[in-house]
């Protein structure tokens, strides 16, 4: 049997009822049975001080283990003041470190963002594309999923109700499996 394709997803929000991690769940409801979505929280991880990039916290080395491990990432980010929340900039600067060491080298991505606003988060996943250059990351373009008017789409039991952003991510996903495979049988 073929081994199962996996995903590791987490969303730039700490918050509970987050819209964002709403949509990471809904990633994992709509995910095809030969994709595999682990989701990771990024409640935890310290502030990075590159004093103690040598010395990562436990929460730190099991999320750089699972960045390793997974074929590909999927990453939910909240728009901060147009950017990315500190909270997972943190996070990418801790798995970006030490730079001989980087899980993220190469690494196929595809975003996701929702946003209360109207423009779904988009000015922050533009930035968060610019780190991914200097990571050497491989993010895909298409499809964009920008979820504005959250509060609109997602429901109180935190389920994504927009049916065009559900098939969006159900093909966000499918393009990402089909992109990391491309990428595998070019270096091999
Ligand atoms: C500090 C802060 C800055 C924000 N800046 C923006 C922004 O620039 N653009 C935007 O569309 N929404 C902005 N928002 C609203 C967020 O889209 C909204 O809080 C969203 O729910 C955050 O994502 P989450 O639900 O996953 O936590 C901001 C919210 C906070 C708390």
């Amino acid at each position: 049997m073929e081994e199962r394709f996996k995903i590791l997803a987490f969303a730039g929000s700490l918050r509970k009822g987050s819209y964002n991690k709403a949509l990471v769940r809904a990633a994992v409801e709509l995910a095809p049975e030969n994709v595999a979505i682990e989701v990771f929280d990024l409640e935890g991880i310290p502030p990075f001080n590159q004093d103690l990039e040598n010395q990562p916290t436990e929460k730190v080395v099991d999320f750089k283990a699972k960045i390793m491990r997974a074929d590909a990432l999927l990453i939910a980010t909240p728009e901060y003041n147009y950017s990315v929340p500190g909270v997972l900039k943190n996070a990418i600067d801790w798995a970006s470190r030490p730079r001989a060491d980087t899980p993220l080298e190469g690494k196929p991505v595809a975003i996701m963002s929702a946003s209360t606003g109207r423009f779904g988060g988009a000015r922050a996943q533009y930035h968060l594309r610019q780190s991914f250059v200097f990571l050497n990351m491989h993010p895909i373009n298409r499809p964009e999923v920008m979820l504005p008017l959250a509060r609109d789409n997602i429901d109180e039991n935190g389920n994504l109700t927009n049916e065009q952003t559900r098939q969006l991510i159900r093909q966000l996903i499918e393009a990402l499996v089909k992109w990391a495979k491309q990428l595998k049988e070019e270096t091999k």
